[in-house]
């Protein structure tokens, strides 16, 4: 193997022939700005047009483009083939989902959990517009903008042993988005959120692994926003006992 190349170990799998995956070897050139997307993309309109992959922006905002490389939950638009020198470099869908074919796989699961947490503003009262804006202090908003920075790639979820052997457990993502939410100086929805985050399969069965928070390229801390959110719901179980008859929303 020459300096200038390097193999790209890929999973293929085509649902209407293949019982399992397997995987192909190609050679592909190695430029010393290509991304493993490149790689993948110079098989697709190069060596076997049949490769399927997700991607979309090329520069880590879609989130499209999660897979599993040489073991590791990453971005391929954001992750060298320069850093996997000599070679190869194994490129598999990310765990933890089924696949569809080749490196697509289903996310349907966390598409239907996302909205369980109301991952958007929830007010008791809108100001009317000609009331004015909702104003915020740059400390507010430093309260929650790291959980804001989810681009939903999945490889929170593709990292989490406890999503891995627990499928209903809610998640990291979403437990980071609804405490995006929780935090924002202008959402009064957090016991709107509560009964969905405080389940049993919600932040509690979180066993702070914390690989999310590793494997995020975006830096979000999902762990984090995980311990943060049992502190939350700690508290409210400690009020409900002690005054069960005080309002949800009058305790928070
Ligand atoms: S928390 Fe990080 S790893 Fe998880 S979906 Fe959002 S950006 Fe991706
Ligand atoms: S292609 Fe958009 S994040 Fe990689």
């Amino acid at each position: 193997m020459s300096a200038e190349r390097i193999v790209m170990e890929v999973t293929r799998y085509q649902p209407e022939t293949d019982s399992e995956p397997t995987l192909q070897a190609y050679e592909v050139p190695l430029t010393r700005e290509w991304a493993v997307l490149d790689g993948l993309n110079y098989i697709k309109d190069r060596l076997d047009g049949t490769l399927t992959f997700r991607w979309s922006c090329r520069m880590g905002i879609c989130g499209s483009c999660g897979m599993t490389i040489n073991g590791d939950p990453k971005l391929a638009c954001a992750t060298f083939l320069v850093d996997y020198l000599p070679g190869p470099v194994r490129v598999e869908p990310m765990r933890n989902f089924p696949v569809i074919r080749d490196l697509v796989v289903d996310i349907s699961d966390f598409m239907a959990k996302l909205p369980r947490v109301k991952p958007w503003i929830i007010r008791d009262d809108e100001l009317a517009p000609e009331d004015g804006e909702y104003l915020q202090t740059p400390a507010e908003l430093e309260d929650y903008k790291r959980f804001s920075m989810c681009i939903n790639c999945m490889l929170c979820y593709s990292a989490c042993p406890v999503y891995g052997l627990e499928p209903d457990f809610l998640g990291p993502a979403a437990i980071a988005l609804a405490q995006r939410y929780n935090l924002d100086s202008r959402d009064e929805g957090e016991p709107d959120r509560r009964d969905v985050l405080a389940a049993a399969d919600g932040a509690w069965a979180c066993t702070y692994v914390g690989e999310c928070s590793t494997a995020c390229p975006k830096g979000v801390d999902p762990a984090g926003a995980i311990q943060q959110y049992k502190l939350t719901a700690a508290k409210h179980s400690v009020r409900d006992l002690v005054m069960p008859f005080r309002s949800r929303r009058a305790v928070r």
